[in-house]
Order: structure tokens, then sequence, then C-alpha cells
């Protein structure tokens, strides 16, 4: 089947990255059609739960759809190719479109295409049994069947004030949730933050099935994610108060690193000088993962990548706006 996965436009290129990343992680073989700023299409061989798998993991993305067809996004080409292109399954219908074009009008579009897809169907835009889904970009209109929707007010459930321990250096859990997904660990692995502050990106993993290992220089903070981790139910944790340097005492061979560098701007670095610090970091994270497995490390500073470079390969680097209107850049090393 061909996936169309409808995609965030906050970000360029990391919605694309965390689906390709999922797909891997949750262990699904898929081949890209077409990527772009909109959408995601591949042709995959996944079945329904696979689908919900992927669901219950992408921060980035709102709706994976089964591809019906594509086409250039002119009315007629649409309408055209929706008359060849009926729906196998019965049931009710709704039409929604997600419109992202400048030269079509979304209820027309829709009005033509209840003319199509309702003749002989009940409409039912409250519950249907099948939604339609057409995504329009300037160039391309995509057609499809909702397959799952992803509910991003989950993710705004958990924002740093509304969980028990709170500092400013937390990470919007959307961001964490991405860490995550891009260090590609599955279920039942070990994913491990060595500078876990409030234990945001451990509770991303932690609430998808990862074990997942956490430590910090400050007791505090070892505290306050306790309590965040508690507060959302969580077992399968490891804390520990350490320095960087000593973290190799607790962990051994992790799956995955997910993790965001102290930048001396909110966070400790116990007036330790940055470079120094982060040179430790990056020779503590090449000892303790896996061959062939991902750090995702936050830095301040694009340069800062470099660094990391002595130890890792770099895959690929995301710059993030953050909520502070500071730039953060992610960056998805690789342990040769
Ligand atoms: C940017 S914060 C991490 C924020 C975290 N991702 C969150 O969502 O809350 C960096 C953390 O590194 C810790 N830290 C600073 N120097 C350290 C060191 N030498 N060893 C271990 N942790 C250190 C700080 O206490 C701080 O909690």
């Amino acid at each position: 089947m061909r996936l169309l996965f409808e995609l965030s436009k906050e970000h360029t290129t990391l919605p694309t990255a965390e689906v390709l990343a999922s797909l891997i992680a949750e262990g699904i073989d898929a081949s890209v059609i077409n990527s772009n700023e909109d959408v995601l299409l591949v042709e995959t061989e996944t079945n329904d739960d696979g689908i919900k798998q992927l669901a219950e993991r992408l921060a980035f993305t709102f709706m994976i759809d089964e591809l019906l067809f594509c086409c250039p996004a002119t009315i007629d080409e649409i309408l055209q190719n929706a008359q060849n292109h009926q729906l196998s399954s019965e049931g009710s219908l709704a039409i929604r479109c997600k419109n992202r074009s400048t030269h079509i009008d979304s209820e027309h579009l829709i009005d033509q295409l209840g003319d199509i897809y309702t003749k002989n169907r009940q409409v039912n835009l409250t519950n249907p049994d099948i939604e339609l889904r057409a995504v329009i970009t300037d160039s391309v209109a995509y057609l499809g069947i909702k397959k799952a929707g992803i509910d991003t007010s989950y993710f705004q459930q958990r924002r740093g004030h509304l969980r028990p321990f709170l500092s400013p250096i937390t990470l919007h859990p959307k961001i964490a949730r991405a860490m995550v997904n891009l260090s590609q660990v599955k279920k039942q692995q070990t994913l491990l933050d060595p500078f876990c502050g409030t234990g945001g990106i451990l509770l991303e993993a932690g609430l998808l099935g990862v074990n997942i290992l956490g430590s910090d220089i400050e007791q505090k903070m070892i505290d306050g994610s306790q309590k965040n981790l508690d507060f959302y139910h969580l077992k399968n944790y490891r804390l520990y108060c350490a320095d960087i340097g000593n973290v190799a005492r607790y962990a051994a061979a992790v799956d995955a690193i997910a993790t965001d560098f102290p930048y001396a701007r909110s966070t400790t670095t116990k007036g330790e000088q940055l470079t120094r610090l982060y040179n430790r970091a990056f020779e503590t994270i090449s000892q303790v993962l896996k061959k062939k497995r991902y750090a995702v490390v936050g830095l301040s500073n694009e340069d800062i990548a470099t660094i990391g470079e002595q130890y890792l390969s770099v895959v690929a680097i995301y710059p993030v706006k953050s909520h502070r209107s500071l730039t953060r850049y992610f960056v998805v090393y690789k342990k040769d």
C-alpha cells in the first residue's frame, strides 16, 4: 500500500526525518515515493497494527492516510482521477480537505468530490466509516483514506508547566519525542539521557515502552525527574546523580541516547568551560553507546557539532527555534 503522512509545517526537514526513523524503529520496510514539506509518501507492506504504532510515536505528523491517487493540483485532474478511483469499502463517508494551495477553493472541491463519492452512500460528518482526505499543495493533489490521526494535544498536555517539577530548561514534549524517534530506539530497548534535567526526554521515551536511564549532576534534577516520571506512572526507569564523566559506571552498551547539552544560559555547568564539558560528554557517549546506534544531541550552536565528530559521525542536523526565541541544533550522530 502507499501511505501518505500529512506533515506539520513547523519545520522543513524534521517531520520527514522523524517518520523515516520511526519506520525503522518499528521494523516497517518502506521505500520513499515522494517527499516534500507537506507530505511524505511511501510504499510499504505494513498493516493496521504498524500504522497504529507509528501514530502513537509521531510528533510532527497530523494524519496517516492510505493513498487513493495523486495528480496535478487542478480541479479537472482531481475530478477525473476521482471518477477512476472508487472506494472499495462500504459505509458512510466524510470528505475533508487540507488545502495548502492558493488556487483551489476547498468547499467547491468537497462539493464536487461529494457528487462522485456519495452517490450510493450516506454522508456522516461526525463519525464516518470512511474519511476521505484531500491534501492539496500548489502543485500536487493527494487523495487518501484516513488510517490514523495523531492527537497533537496529547503533547500539549505534557508541557513543562503541567508537570509537578518545572524548570526553564525543559524542552517542549514534541521536540523531546522527535529526538527519541530520531534515535530509532525500539520498545524495550534502553535509551540514556545523561543530562536529563527535568526528565522530559526520558518521559517521551518511557511512554513509548522504552527502558529509560537518566543522569544529571544536580540531585534536585534527579528528584524532579523522578516526580515527573512518577506523575505519568512510568515504572521502567533508573535515575542517577552523576557527572557526565562517571556515567559509564551506571550505563553500558545502551541502544540509544537522546540528550540536550547544558549551555550555561539557564543551566549549570558547575563553572566548567563548555568545550571541555562537551568533549567529556561526547567521549562518554561514544563509550556507552552500542556500535551502529544513534545519539541525538541538542546543541546551542551548530559549530559545536564538530566537537562530536572526533568521536561519532554526524548523520543530520536540524535547527529548531525554541519557545525562548533561541535556536537549538538537534544533531543525529551514529557510532561507527
Ligand atoms: C539543558 S539541561 C537538560 C534539560 C532536559 N532535556 C529537560 O527537558 O529538562 C542540561 C542539564 O545538564 C546538567 N549538567 C550540567 N553539567 C553537567 C555535568 N557535568 N554532568 C552531568 N549533568 C550536567 C544540568 O544540571 C542540566 O539539568
